[in-house]
């Protein structure tokens, strides 16, 4: 359920019509509803409802402006973060430190500096390495950081490759058969409070199954750490939950999705953290484009050309994503096309021989579920900048980021003297 409707024959997003978006901002531009935001931040609590004080973390990465963290945070989540800017963010957009869980593979001493100094509520640990210098540097301040060990449960989430993160061959957390003897040395730490495990397995998962088979292994992970004599008070089950791009997906629901979690986790007795993203903001957002001209093939389908590109809306490229493509304005006509962006690659295509509503120069377009991995997968190649981002909120509108020129891109450059 999203609040992108169409109204008086036109697509409005919840009581504002896009076309006035598009006039007062211009185009590329992202819309965000924040009814949506809302609504999926409700649903998505209320399928946990039977749990324990479940600690729900928005997954920052999936759309990270501060206006839609703000909602966010105004519904009760706290924050997933994966760096210092990540975690810059949230705390700007007022998220309390300990509601922020740090997570990735990566973290640099000076993130991990950063996080003890804001005070966030945990870190994700994904290796004995990372651990051993967290304690360090938490030690040399006198601290001990609250962490839970991310293990990788060899699970294959039936998701794309490139947002597959629980096979044994990825680089995320530590092997499930090394998982004892890794948390039994990081316990012993000085600088840790080693308290619980955690697992995230991939994104966009279309199917319940291999996550709750990670889980079971999760449980009995606990079980047998438990039976080693080590306290387990927190679980992080990660995010994952896909979300339908077309009008006919059918994906598990969050109510499933909570039942599942209710069952693989009766009797483990900790507190559950969550890390939701693209389920809670992909459909809360579209990608709002103009057609700059519908270009003749030499043969076959015509390609539509929009005003936004790969570097806006990068999915497509990358994954071969699929996103709704609809008129702002539609006739009731139909059209065979490719979809394609300005952009010198003939990778900057967003659909092939897609069945859409009939478009003609000058004409407004959206392409859907663009609220996550949308504006912050963005790049500035070919010098175009980045696009604005708009809130909605019933009817009103406001920028909750400008529009970066090029110029602004390139002032940041310099011509040495000497050249
Ligand atoms: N927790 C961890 C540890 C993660 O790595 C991720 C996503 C999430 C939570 C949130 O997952 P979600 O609930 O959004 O599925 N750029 C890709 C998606 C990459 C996901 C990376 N990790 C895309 O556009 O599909």
């Amino acid at each position: 359920m999203n609040h992108f409707e169409l109204k008086h024959a036109e697509l409005w997003c919840e009581d504002v019509p896009l076309k006035a978006i598009a006039e007062a901002v211009g185009t590329p531009v992202y819309v965000y509803s924040r009814a949506t935001l809302e609504r999926h931040a409700r649903v998505f609590s209320e399928a946990l409802t039977g749990l324990d004080d479940p600690w729900i973390a928005y997954a920052l990465k999936s759309n990270p402006n501060l206006a839609v963290i703000k909602v966010l945070q105004r519904q009760g989540f706290g924050a997933d973060v994966v760096s210092a800017g990540e975690m810059a963010r949230a705390l700007a957009a007022g998220v309390p430190p300990s509601e922020i869980v740090f997570s990735g593979v990566g973290k640099t001493h000076a993130e991990m500096e950063s996080g003890l100094e804001a005070g966030i509520g945990q870190f994700n640990v994904e290796s004995e390495e990372e651990g051993v210098e967290l304690s360090r540097i938490a030690a040399a301040r006198g601290m001990r950081a609250a962490c839970a060990l991310r293990v990788n449960p060899d699970v294959d989430a039936g998701t794309h490759e490139k947002i597959s993160t629980g096979k044994a061959e990825s680089k995320f957390g530590v092997p499930v058969s090394r998982a004892e003897e890794i948390f039994a040395h990081l316990a012993n730490l000085p600088g840790l409070n080693l308290r619980g495990v955690a697992v995230h397995i991939g994104s966009q998962l279309s199917s319940l199954e291999p996550m709750e088979t990670a889980f079971t292994r999760l449980g009995e992970l606990i079980t047998r750490l438990r039976a080693q004599g080590h306290r387990i008070s927190h679980a992080d089950l990660g995010g994952g939950l896909g979300v339908p791009y077309k009008a006919d997906d059918v994906l598990p629901s969050p109510a499933d999705y909570g039942a599942m979690v209710a069952r693989a986790t009766r009797g483990w007795d900790v507190r559950l953290i969550f890390e939701p993203g693209r389920v809670i903001s992909g459909n809360a957002g579209v990608l709002l484009t103009r057609v700059i001209r519908v270009k003749r093939a030499s043969n076959g389908p015509p390609f539509i050309v929009v005003d936004a590109a790969m570097n806006d809306l990068a999915r497509p490229a990358l994954y071969g994503a699929w996103h709704d493509f609809e008129a702002v304005q539609p006739s009731g006509n139909r059209m065979t096309a490719h979809i394609v962006g300005p952009i010198c690659e003939t990778g900057d295509t967003f659909a092939r021989d897609r069945d859409c509503d009939a478009v003609a120069a000058g004409d407004l377009a959206v392409f859907r579920t663009a609220g996550a991995y949308g504006a912050t997968m963005a790049s500035s190649y070919n010098s175009r900048g980045f696009v604005a981002e708009v809130l909605v909120d019933g009817d009103k509108f406001a920028v909750v980021a400008d529009r970066i020129l090029p110029e602004t891109i390139f002032a940041a450059e310099r011509v040495p003297e000497w050249l």
